[in-house]
């Protein structure tokens, strides 16, 4: 497997690392400290192609790869973790599964304004009695002619406020279990669609995470993507997908706070010499910076089989759970790194380590990439 990047690749990495150190480093403190949406750099992203990275041309993206997105998210989120997860969501979660599963129209409308970052998207798949059981969904979609009336409530969506389209997964056959859900495609401002909740977290600060509720919320047939009771396949299938760039994510975090981790060891004098010169801190950064470039070939593998349209599901739960531990190990030796300074939110390493801490939780826990790995061991589904 090549693991060297194309010219075209490393280009596109290059183009969002000057971004990200121009136009995002210098506000992500910032942002986190006051929770505020990062508006005028998500359009930037827009103009510069990274919303829709893998989408094709004439779709609105950038028609690259994927090997492309994991390294251009890498960047963004070396800078801001925020901005990072607002981009994975659009691309994996909602212009992939649009792409793969959408009508010709449904492209048209949708997916294009979505992958030219003319508008975001977010994926609606959690409830409140469905997080790791994704399938145990209560929101239903009840068909009334060629209409749906959507009713339930969604959490943590990512995007949720300020996306203009949600990618909704409902029950439209509660009998039929998993094989009864069905995906739609819902934009805001459709009458019953609420958002009555911004939730304030621990990290990811600058994105925002909302919950929805569907109050009798009518949408035409049109507005289902895929057939009925494809739905949990599309998300499982797309989840896949979504994976590999949260493990992105995680790296570019990790990378930002070993970075940082250098640079203060250079600097920080203790019994007369540079941390750096101490072997205990040596050995945490050569602990760092060795599983940062593991995590990084797990993901550029797992990157590489989806471009190559073989089996990447697995390889994508790897890359997602090694990446995602080894995060929040970097971030939590980066504060050791820092000391008292790495607690104080005068330094980025806090940061760090707090927006670390959801690369083992969303898109799927640490705990169910293990169990869709063992899974596949063990030959149990
Ligand atoms: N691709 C396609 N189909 C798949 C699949 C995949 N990767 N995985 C499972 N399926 C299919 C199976 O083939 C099966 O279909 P049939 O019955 O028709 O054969 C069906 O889905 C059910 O599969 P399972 O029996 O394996 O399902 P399960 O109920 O045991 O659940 C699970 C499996 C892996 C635990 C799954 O529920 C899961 O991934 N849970 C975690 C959910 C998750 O990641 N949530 C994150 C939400 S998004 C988010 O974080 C917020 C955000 O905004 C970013």
């Amino acid at each position: 497997m090549r693991i060297e990047l194309s010219d075209e690749q490393r280009m596109i990495r290059d183009l969002a690392r000057e971004f990200a150190e121009k136009e995002v480093m210098p506000i992500a403190a910032q942002l986190d400290r006051e929770g505020r949406f990062p508006h005028e750099t998500v359009r930037r992203m827009g103009e510069l192609g990274l919303m829709g990275i893998f989408i094709p041309d004439r779709h609105g993206g950038s028609g690259a790869d994927t090997v492309s997105y994991v390294v251009a998210l890498e960047e963004v989120a070396r800078a801001c973790a925020s901005h990072a997860a607002v981009m994975s969501v659009n691309n994996s979660l909602v212009c992939d599964p649009l792409l793969k599963y959408g009508t010709e129209e449904q492209k048209e409308r949708l997916l294009v304004p979505l992958a030219s970052g003319k508008g975001l998207g977010c994926f609606a798949l959690t409830e409140p009695q469905a997080g790791s059981d994704a399938s145990n969904q209560n929101t239903t979609a009840v068909r009334d002619g060629n209409h749906y009336v959507l009713r339930g409530r969604k959490l943590f969506v990512t995007n949720g406020r300020e996306a203009a389209v949600a990618l909704v997964f409902a029950q439209t056959d509660r009998a039929k279990g998993h094989r009864g859900i069905s995906a739609f495609l819902v934009e805001k401002g459709t009458p019953g669609f609420l958002v009555p909740k911004v939730e304030d977290k621990l990290g990811l600060r600058a994105s925002d995470t909302a919950e929805f509720l569907f109050d009798e919320c009518r949408v035409s047939e049109a507005h289902r993507l895929g057939k009925e009771g494809e739905g949990f396949k599309i998300a499982m299938a797309t989840l896949d997908g979504g994976r590999i760039g949260i493990a992105a994510q995680a790296i570019g975090i990790a990378q930002g706070a070993y970075e940082a981790s250098l640079n203060y060891a250079k600097e920080r004098k203790s019994f007369d010499v540079p941390i750096a010169q101490h072997q205990m801190v040596q050995w945490m950064l050569a602990d760092m910076a060795t599983q940062i470039e593991a995590a990084r070939l797990l993901v550029l593998r797992a990157a590489t089989l989806k471009d190559r349209g073989e089996p990447y599901g697995v390889a994508a739960a790897m890359a997602k759970l090694y990446a995602s531990e080894m995060a929040m190990r970097v971030t939590t030796d980066g504060i050791q790194v820092h000391g008292g300074y790495g607690y104080i939110k005068d330094y980025p390493m806090e940061r760090f380590f707090r927006d670390a801490k959801i690369t083992q939780i969303y898109e799927g826990t640490s705990q169910i990439q293990k169990l869709v790995i063992a899974r596949h061991l063990l030959d149990l589904r």
